[in-house]
């Protein structure tokens, strides 16, 4: 997971509870193509991490609960210590999307501290200048796997209100809505929809709450 390599999101049932990240082959020529790569940050990368974020606030203030303004002016030592503990965590998947290895996105996959079976995705953004040609996707897809290797039940979101690019990857996706929207955070005219992906059948979640019973 520290390496720097391209990787997919295949998992290692054998890996213990530590899901691994596997490296995957990239196309011949990838390298040479302006194809976006996934993979997730190593531990000293939070500068790249930082600035990433930043400029997804900057650039979207409408998409997320935070705000540029809440996230400025962190400490250095704040930046380095968040991610290199959530990449050392099994209940964190930072990835970054790359493009000829420039850093071009961001998504965030936590499994819930309380209940394994939630897992949610946070942050998910692509540059502007490379949207479109399926970074997002990717960046979904990494999410989703990590969290069905986990074991988690469900993966969750929340998305502004709209017809947007995200809403719609979401619902391609198999996303679901769940409850009435909310603000999208304290004082906010914008509404934010909560959206639910089933990652087991039926089937296998009345087998895991018969285990857990
Ligand atoms: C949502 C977001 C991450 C999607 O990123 P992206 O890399 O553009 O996503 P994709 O390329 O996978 O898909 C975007 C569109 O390109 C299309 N697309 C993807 N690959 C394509 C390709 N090779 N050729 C043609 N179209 C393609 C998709 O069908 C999709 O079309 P749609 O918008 O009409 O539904 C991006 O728009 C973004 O950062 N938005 C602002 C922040 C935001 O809203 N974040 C979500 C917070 S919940």
């Amino acid at each position: 997971m520290r390496s720097s390599r391209a990787y997919n999101s295949g998992m290692h049932a054998a890996d213990g509870l530590r899901p691994r990240l596997i490296p995957t082959v990239r196309q011949q020529g990838n390298l040479m193509t302006d194809a976006p790569t996934i993979r997730a940050f190593s531990a000293n990368e939070w500068r790249v991490y930082r600035d990433l974020r930043l400029r997804a606030l900057a650039d979207s203030p409408d998409a997320f609960g935070s705000t540029l303004a809440a996230e400025t002016g962190g400490l250095d030592a704040e930046w380095a210590r968040h991610l290199a503990s959530s990449v050392d965590s099994p209940l964190n998947l930072p990835l970054v999307a790359e493009v000829r290895g420039e850093p071009i996105g961001l998504a965030w996959g936590r499994i819930d501290t309380s209940d394994p079976d939630l897992a949610a995705l946070y942050q998910m953004w692509v540059a502007p200048s490379h949207r479109g040609v399926g970074a997002g996707q990717m960046l979904l897809k990494a999410v989703i796997a990590w969290a069905r290797a986990r074991n988690a039940s469900s993966l969750d979101l929340g998305v502004t209100c709209g017809d947007s690019p995200a809403r719609r990857l979401y619902e391609r996706a198999g996303f679901q809505p769940m409850g009435e929207p909310q603000p999208l955070r304290p004082g906010s005219t914008l509404l934010a929809q909560a959206m639910r992906l089933a990652l087991r059948g039926a089937a296998e979640q009345d087998g895991a709450a018969r285990r857990s019973s």
